[in-house]
């Protein structure tokens, strides 16, 4: 459930006309609900509370500090893939503890900034990556503490480009190699603590089968190595769960739980979780601003002032977001139209062939479930600032990122005087 609903012939967002926020803060503007950033993490909480999990919420889907806040004040810790995430896990106030970092290309000074942070565990995806770990973990005089993400090679059917547990894919290593690294070579890495170890087998998974394939075969791996007397305590489950953006049936929390809990009851380990979309995707959406309405031969658009630059998923992976007007029934007569941005490309669509009002220049059009990897992937093409970021809880709303000025746009640029000579 989210809290962007019609009331009165007004979108709402909580207790806030979405139309009131657009004219006060201007579009395109990202507009996320409290209640229902809270409300999602709550959920899952409560649907794993017998196994008091570890939830860090994936920086990368909604990186902005106030929700990073929020959700570290309501006990979330955080799931970090770069020394730039790092930065902000820790501006967001994130106990060190409870920080997990995974990337398959961490370098030398972002896993000493880890190390010094004194984070929970870093998340290694290849042996040279462990050799690494295991020199600035001498340099730093400290254990450094590591869970080896296994590609568990298990199909997730989502989308090709957010697949991450196949064979051929970048990420984690085979369950194999990593049986083979940690009973012949561990010695090789005496400053290393193998706290356990952690699975990401993609994104937009609506259904628990996948998740539990894999787990059963790190359950195997984690199994065989006890035999042998190895401590394996956590395992991390990564993120994924899908959410509703048309017509899917994703999983519930509850429904997710009951199907995994038992078998990480049965593996004795304790959990760690990374959820980023399941958290903040339907609890934000795109306001934007119809600027002309275009019939060309046979078609008919609305173009919008958001555009690929503001939210790239429609683009980039075909994605569907539901648009909505922002006063859905200020008119009878509708048509089937495109909703296009102004960026020259012609990948910039937000949405094909939805029935949509007459809207005139000036009205609003809202675009749902766009708060994971909506504002993070934005950016300046064709020389657009970038959105506004604005909070609402119950009746107040606070700007929680300021709209980028153009002047913001020549901010990083330099121009050698020589160049000019
Ligand atoms: N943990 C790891 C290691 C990840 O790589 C990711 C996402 C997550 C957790 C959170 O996954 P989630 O719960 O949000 O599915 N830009 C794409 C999604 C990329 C996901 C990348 N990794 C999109 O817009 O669909």
């Amino acid at each position: 459930m989210h809290e962007f609903r019609v009331r009165k012939g007004h979108l709402y967002c909580e207790g806030v006309p979405v139309e009131r926020v657009a004219r006060a803060a201007g579009t395109p503007v990202y507009l996320y609900s409290y209640k229902t950033i809270v409300d999602h993490f709550t959920k899952l909480r409560t649907a794993f509370r017998e196994l008091a999990p570890l939830i860090c919420f994936s920086v990368k889907a909604n990186g902005n500090l106030a929700i990073l806040k929020v959700l570290v004040r309501h006990g979330a810790g955080l799931d970090i893939v770069s020394g730039g995430e790092l930065h902000k896990a820790l501006a967001a106030g994130c106990p060190p503890k409870r920080i997990v970092f995974a990337s398959v290309g961490k370098q030398p000074e972002e896993i000493r900034d880890a190390l010094r942070a004194g984070i929970f565990c870093l998340n290694v995806e290849s042996l040279p990556e462990l050799e690494t770990i295991q020199a600035e973990a001498v340099l730093a005089r400290r254990a450094a503490p590591v869970a080896l993400r296994i590609n568990p090679d298990v199909e997730a059917h989502t989308h090709r480009y957010i697949t991450t547990g196949i064979a051929e894919s970048k990420f984690g290593i085979d369950l194999e190699t990593a049986e083979r690294l940690i009973s012949r070579r561990w010695r090789e890495f005496p400053s290393l603590r193998l706290m356990g170890f952690h699975l990401h087998i993609g994104s937009q998974i609506t259904k628990a089968e996948p998740f539990i394939r894999s787990i059963k075969r790190v359950g195997g791996l984690i199994t065989r190595l006890r035999r042998r007397g190895l401590a394996i305590e956590w395992l991390n489950l990564g993120g994924g769960l899908g959410i509703v953006y048309k017509d899917e049936r994703p999983q519930t929390a509850a429904e997710f739980a009951r199907a995994v809990v038992p078998l990480v009851r049965r593996l004795q380990v304790r959990l760690i979780l990374e959820p980023g979309r399941f958290i903040v995707g339907n609890a934000g959406i795109l306001v934007t601003r119809v600027l002309y309405r275009k019939d060309a031969r046979g078609k008919r658009f609305l173009v919008v002032d958001a555009g690929m630059n503001d939210l790239i998923r429609p683009a980039l992976y075909g994605a569907y977001h539901e648009v909505v007007p922002t006063v859905p029934d200020s008119k009878t007569s509708r048509a089937v139209y495109d909703v296009v941005g102004p960026v020259c490309e012609s990948a910039d669509v937000l949405a094909r062939n939805r029935r949509l009002p007459r809207l005139e220049a000036g009205e609003h059009l809202a675009v749902l479930g766009a708060g994971a990897y909506g504002f993070v992937m934005s950016s300046n093409y064709n020389g657009r600032p970038r959105a506004a970021e604005v909070l609402v809880r119950g009746t107040r709303t606070f700007v929680i990122r300021r709209r980028e000025t153009k002047d913001d746009l020549l901010r990083y640029d330099l121009v050698p005087q020589e160049l000019l000579t």
